[in-house]
Parts: C-alpha cells; structure tokens; sequence
C-alpha cells in the first residue's frame, strides 16, 4: 500500500463498499488563518498531503468551504489521481468575515457539489456529508428538504455515499429513514462525550463516527488526568487522545488537522499507543 508503513493503527474501515484506513487526514489546518484564503506555506501544505499518501492514509476529509476552494485545489495538486478516499461536505459557506452561513437549499448543494467535482477533479464524489449545524454544536429540526436534495444528485451519479455532519440523534434517524448514510461527523473527544450513545448504536449498525476536533480543535485538549496519564505512559497527551479514540469504538475513524509534517507522523506513531485498563479507566471518567 505504501513505502513507510504497510498498515496504520487501527486498521481499516468500509464506508459503503469503499475501504478506508481508520487513521485518516483532516485537511481543514492547510487553509489560511481562520480557514481562510491560501497557506503561508504553500509548498508546506503540499508536504503533508503528500505524507499522508506515503504513510498509507486512504482517508482524506475536506470542505469547500476550507479557504472557501483553496483546501480542495491543494488535494487536487498534490494527490489526483487518487489513491485515497476524498470525504467532503457541503451545507455551509464562507462570508466576508469568515462565518460558516448555512447553504442548504437544493440550488446552493448542487452548485456546492459540482464546485467539489471541479476542484477535485473527479466525476464523482466519495462520501459527501450534509453539514446541519455549526461548529459549535449540532440545530434540531428537519434535514428532509436538503437531505434529499443530495439524494437526487446521488441518483444522478456525482455522489457514491452519503453522510451528515454537525446532527442531533434525530436528525441521523431522520436521514436514515429517506438513505442509507454511511458516516456521521460530529464534534466528540476524550473531553466531549455527548455522542457517546449515538457511537455505540452507528457501530451497531456498521455506520462510522468521525470525530472533529479529536485534539480539540482550535484549542487543544487540556486535562490534568490526561497530562498525568500521557507522563505515566512516557507519551504526549495528543497520542493519548488519538489513542483513546481508536480504543474507544471499532466504527471511530480519525482525522485529526495538521498543517505539519512532523504533527503527522507524531500522530500516526502516537495512535498506536497501547493504553493499559487501569488508564482507560482514568480516561473514561474525563468527559462524563
Ligand atoms: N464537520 C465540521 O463541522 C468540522 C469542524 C471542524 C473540523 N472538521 C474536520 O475535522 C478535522 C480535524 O479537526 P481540526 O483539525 O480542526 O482539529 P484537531 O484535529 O482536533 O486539532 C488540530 C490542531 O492540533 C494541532 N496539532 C495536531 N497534531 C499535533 C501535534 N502532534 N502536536 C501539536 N499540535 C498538533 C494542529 O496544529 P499544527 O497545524 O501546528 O499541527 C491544529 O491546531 C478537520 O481537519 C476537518 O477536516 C469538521
């Protein structure tokens, strides 16, 4: 499969009939300041996609929303034709301050698609999620009208899978209920567990749970129980994370955000991390 590394931690996953590798990419970091515009280092940017090919990573997640466009055209440059699995979203764009407005009529997801296929350079898209609510946390209501609205364009062929990001229980049930989705995006890490119910009903249903934010995001995990339990492993507290995750459910898939060479290859070696039970047991109580 590749040069360095012929199997990642945490093995494979099938979303749909498309095998992955658990330990994935989130290419969010790649953008300029604020997810916006181009990197400063653009040939640094490059780098680490490039990495992750050679390290074996088949998982890729992105947006258009990423620079708006900028994200996407650096995947292009660096890694097409495709070895990987591309896994996009669309439900949001970008304003001139940088907010994430919602775009969800069938119009804006269908310009959102194609902008995809063109930035991409592909006919058709892996795996697109359905993005519902924000960063911030998931908006009840109904995700009928836009949830069918990406049907449609899967029915004509610019879509393989389905998902939806930024959701409540329901509304997965509610997108369930109109086609099979074949992952789930939501915010979740050692220290937010809200979905810890809904991870354990997906994995029974063979449905992946990609975590954003699994090093915290914007703002890095601080815990003192995870800082005492990385010491006492002689490991960073971002391996612990990442670890933890893997550990947690077989249907978690990574993609933790690195806009650098050395954070990648720290985070593949640092996933493989055997956490002993007396430490999990430590971990399990951080976010509950
Ligand atoms: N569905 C949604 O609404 C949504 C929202 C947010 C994100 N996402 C997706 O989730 C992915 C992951 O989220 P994320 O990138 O925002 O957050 P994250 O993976 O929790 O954390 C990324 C941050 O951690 C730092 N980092 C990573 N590895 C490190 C290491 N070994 N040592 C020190 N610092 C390290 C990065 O800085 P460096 O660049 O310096 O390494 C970056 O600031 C994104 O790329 C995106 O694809 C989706």
């Amino acid at each position: 499969m590749n040069a360095h590394s012929p199997s990642l931690p945490g093995g494979t996953w099938a979303l749909g009939d498309l095998t992955v590798t658990r330990f994935g990419y989130g290419a969010m970091q790649l953008a300029g300041p604020g997810v916006m515009g181009p990197p400063a280092d653009r040939d640094g940017a490059l780098a680490v996609l490039r990495e992750a090919a050679d390290l074996g990573i088949t998982h890729i997640d992105t947006a258009g929303a990423y620079g708006p466009r900028v994200t996407n055209q650096l995947i292009r440059e660096a890694l097409h034709p495709y070895s990987q699995h591309i896994v996009t979203k669309v439900g949001a764009v970008r304003d001139q301050q940088g907010g994430w407005p919602p775009a969800r009529r069938p119009e804006d997801l269908r310009r959102a698609v194609h902008e995809n296929l063109d930035d991409l350079g592909l006919d058709s898209l892996d795996v697109v999620n359905l993005r519902i609510g924000s960063a911030l946390g998931p908006q009840p209501g109904s995700l009928a009208e836009p949830f069918e609205a990406l049907v449609e364009l899967q029915r004509q062929g610019l879509i393989r899978h389905l998902g939806v990001s930024n959701v409540t229980a329901e509304q997965v049930a509610e997108a369930q209920a109109i086609a099979p989705i074949v992952c789930v995006q939501n915010l979740y890490n050692l220290a937010h567990r809200e979905d810890d119910e809904l991870i354990d009903e997906l994995a029974g249903k063979g449905i992946a749970y990609v975590p954003f934010f699994p090093l915290g995001g914007f703002t890095p995990l601080q815990s003192t129980a995870l800082s005492a339990v990385a010491a006492r492993l002689g490991a960073t507290p971002m391996s612990v994370a990442l670890a933890w995750l893997l550990r947690r459910s077989p249907n978690i898939l990574l993609i933790p955000g690195t806009s650098s060479v050395a954070h990648l290859r720290e985070n593949v070696a640092g996933a493989g991390l055997s956490i002993p039970d007396e430490e999990l047991a430590e971990l399990d109580k951080i976010g509950r």
